[in-house]
């Protein structure tokens, strides 16, 4: 059988521009290690209402190598995250990027996001490799950076959102959370929302369960930091092993996507929950449809999606691989399988998607 190769016309202009554009995209995966070093060199702190500082001020102030700082802070002049003044000679943090990359408060934080995507893609060798074969890896199996950086990019979302926002939106959960309800969060990681939500509701107890058993460690680890741990336990347990029974309120955040078996999973919610109780599932943003998703956000989440969603479920059994732009149409029907009646989205934001359901 012989190959006919269609003649296409390349437009020389789009080709330069498609070039230049991955000249700036190749500076900008650089940008993510200069990022995360800056971070852990707590040079950005240093910068951080400094005002104008020279090369040798900053390294000085951070107590760095002079030489690596010059050449770490042209990078990020160039890249528009410093300002730099050629009559002086100094480098000023604008205050906008002060609150992204030092203030951990702010739902505009940068670093953890940094964080995990540099530690995704330092893992990024793996997952080629078993694309090959169709091989899952598993969440545990990755680097510290994905589990930190995890914990980081999503507590300051949580932080501005789950108590005066989330839980509200849900019908007649805080007035139980107030009045002392029992709460299990699924999948909880590092259990910053775990933790966030016993500070907000001392009468309230609350179990964290995660199967990675070193996030386990580092959650229980958080709650003794936090002063809450007389009143969140932890557990290391797959979903669709969760023991107990009678909670009032069961949550899981961004972690539905990555089981191998949420349909499993989402009916041991189920057994889980008091007749009247509530599943609370916070997933990414997405649309339903591929082209609703062919965005920034979309863009950032299909990355993730196949470097560490996919091939986490995919380690597991059942092994769904629903990926982190599953939409709600799919959550939807992943929750109906699990018995559930009710299902509504109750509260979203630019990167979160917030589902109610109900037995
Ligand atoms: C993206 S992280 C989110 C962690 C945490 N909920 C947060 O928002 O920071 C996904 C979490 O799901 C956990 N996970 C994945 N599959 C699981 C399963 N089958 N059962 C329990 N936890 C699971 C992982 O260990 C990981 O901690």
């Amino acid at each position: 059988m012989s190959v006919v190769e269609e003649q296409v016309e390349v437009d020389g202009d789009k080709l330069h521009q498609f070039v230049f554009r991955a000249v700036e995209e190749v500076g900008a995966t650089l940008n993510a290690a200069l990022v995360v070093m800056g971070d852990k060199l707590g040079l950005y702190r240093a910068l951080a209402g400094a005002g104008p500082l020279s090369a040798v001020e900053l390294a000085r102030r951070a107590g760095v190598s002079e030489r690596y700082v010059r050449e770490w802070l042209n990078a990020q002049a160039a890249g528009g995250y410093l300002e730099y003044d050629a009559a002086s000679g100094r480098y000023t943090l604008p205050p906008e990027q002060t609150v992204a990359l030092t203030d951990d408060t702010s739902p505009a934080y940068l670093p953890g996001f940094f964080q995990i995507a540099l530690g995704t893609v330092i893992d990024s060798p793996r997952i080629t490799e078993s694309a090959r074969s169709g091989a899952g890896v598993g969440w545990h199996e990755h680097n510290h950076d994905v589990f930190e950086g995890c914990e980081r990019f999503f507590r300051p979302g949580y932080h501005a959102n789950l108590i005066p926002a989330w839980l509200p939106a849900l019908d007649g959960v805080v007035e139980k959370l107030e009045a002392g309800a029992q709460v299990a969060d699924i999948g909880c990681g590092h259990g910053s929302s775990t933790i966030l939500m016993a500070q907000a509701y001392p009468r309230s107890t609350f179990e964290g369960f995660d199967y990675h058993e070193g996030s386990i460690a580092t959650a229980r680890q958080r709650a003794e930091e936090a002063g809450v741990a007389d009143r969140v336990r932890f557990e290391t347990t797959l979903a669709s092993d969760t023991p107990g029974d009678g909670y009032d309120l069961v949550t899981m955040f961004d972690c539905l996507h990555d089981m191998g078996d949420p349909v499993g999973a989402a009916s041991r919610v189920h057994k889980l929950l008091k007749p009247d109780g509530t599943w609370l599932i916070v997933e990414p943003m997405a649309g339903d449809r591929i082209e609703d998703n062919l965005n920034p956000v979309g863009r950032a989440y299909y990355g993730f999606s196949t470097f560490l969603c996919t091939p986490a479920s995919l380690s597991q059994e059942v092994g769904l691989a629903l990926g982190a732009q599953a939409g709600e149409a799919r959550i939807g029907d992943v929750v109906a399988a699990g018995g559930f009646t009710r299902f509504r989205r109750a509260a979203e934001t630019p990167f979160n998607l917030v589902f109610e359901a109900r037995p």
